[in-house]
């Protein structure tokens, strides 16, 4: 009787919400963004307060069936899947330079099988980026990774000419730059924070101006690691940075699974959250012996696991979901860097296209 009318409640609620959700479309626009999160927040309010009633009706219509984990939410989903990409490499190349100075031809593409064909993940072109990019402001913050990050959205949203025209700007190391990209109205804006400590400081800033960007990507740690050279020190600023950020978001739900509490803001707005992960380190290619003598994949490891530790990443149970350009390097190989630590650019487009898929995803306009 009781769970009856409760079934015909959430159908009620599912139509209210699912709906225009569909009818609004297959475009993201800034205001889709904020569309989507009010719905999402509905959603998650909604299923705080019906949760004790959800659970005894899946229990009572099948005894078996667990609620599952967030984690196994993130396995069972396309996001899971996001990283599955393959890398074709001209067979003559054994460097990046190597037929007589010319860049070796490098792509990339999924893997059409299984899981990963079904989620339909597809390489957004500029105008379908145009698109799903249009109004919003990204902020794009850390080191010359994140920077590598830059040039590639960049590239896709502008096209080549495009980036003669500002890319002069972007090549100067270790600054800030901020560019308007008028023709869709997105800003986008590149902060030099190399070490995690300044990743934290502009969260901190942040929360003072209240003006969140749409897009948020960040990623520090090959500074800390030939810097400052410690790695419980790292971990204990990643902590730092995570707190911090799950101080910025507008619904702190409890993402250790302990409360499940829901704070309401003003703003509830969906901040769209991504980590930068450290590329694989190939020691013998680093170009200064400090470097060499610092950096390399026993390191990398110890530092990589004290991101894990940190909770910060989605992976485990974070906010911020991880590009992983390690993986990533590390599949296009040894040819595809000239230094053993910045790679080429099809490395980071491949990233940017993640990106973009991850955000489709979010926004429900694709399989999840
Ligand atoms: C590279 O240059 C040499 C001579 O300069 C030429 O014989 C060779 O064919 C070139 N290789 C490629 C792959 O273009
Ligand atoms: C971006 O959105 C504005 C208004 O919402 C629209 O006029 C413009 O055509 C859009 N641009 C692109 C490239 O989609
Ligand atoms: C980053 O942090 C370091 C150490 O705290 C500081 O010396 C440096 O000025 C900061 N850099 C930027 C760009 O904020
Ligand atoms: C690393 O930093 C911690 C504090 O975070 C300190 O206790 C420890 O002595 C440092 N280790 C080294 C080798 O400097």
């Amino acid at each position: 009787m009781m769970s009856g009318a409760v079934q015909l409640g959430l159908l009620a609620a599912c139509i209210v919400l699912f709906v225009p959700m569909g009818m609004a479309g297959w475009h993201l626009s800034r205001n889709k963004m904020l569309f989507f999160s009010c719905a999402l927040f509905i959603t998650l309010a909604v299923g705080v307060h019906l949760m004790p009633y959800l659970y005894s009706i899946s229990v009572f219509l099948s005894p078996s069936e667990v609620i599952s984990a967030p984690t196994s939410l993130y396995r069972d989903s396309c996001v899971f899947f996001l990283h599955s990409v393959m890398y074709k490499v001209d067979r003559e190349c054994n460097s990046p330079f190597d037929n007589n100075g010319t860049v070796c031809k490098k792509s990339w593409e999924w893997i059409r099988s299984g899981r990963v064909a079904e989620c339909e993940f597809q390489k957004l072109k500029k105008s379908d980026a145009s698109d799903l990019l249009n109004g919003s402001w990204i902020l794009v913050a850390g080191d010359s990774q994140a920077r590598l990050m830059v040039v590639s959205l960049l590239k896709l949203v502008v096209g080549s000419d495009g980036m003669e025209r500002i890319g002069v700007d972007l090549m100067k190391r270790h600054t800030d730059y901020s560019v308007m990209v008028e023709e869709i109205g997105m800003k986008l804006d590149f902060i030099w924070a190399p070490f995690v400590g300044n990743l934290t400081e502009l969260m901190l800033q942040l929360k003072r101006n209240k003006n969140l960007p749409d897009v948020m990507v960040l990623g520090a740690g090959l500074w800390d690691m030939l810097h400052v050279n410690n790695v419980s020190e790292y971990g204990s600023s990643l902590h730092v940075l995570r707190d911090n950020v799950l101080a910025l978001l507008p619904v702190s739900s409890n993402l250790d699974g302990g409360g499940g509490e829901v704070i309401e803001s003003k703003s509830t707005r969906l901040l769209h959250l991504f980590w930068v992960g450290m590329p694989t380190l190939i020691t013998s290619m680093l170009n200064t012996e400090e470097k060499r003598l610092r950096m390399n994949d026993v390191v990398l490891n110890s530092y990589d696991n004290e991101v894990t530790e940190s909770k910060l990443l989605r992976q485990s149970g974070g906010p911020l979901l991880k590009l992983d350009i390690r993986l990533l390097s590390d599949l296009c190989g040894p040819h595809c860097t000239a230094d053993g630590m910045h790679y080429d650019g099809v490395v980071y487009d491949t990233a940017i296209q993640i990106m973009l898929n991850a955000l489709l995803i979010e926004s429900n306009q694709k399989p999840q």
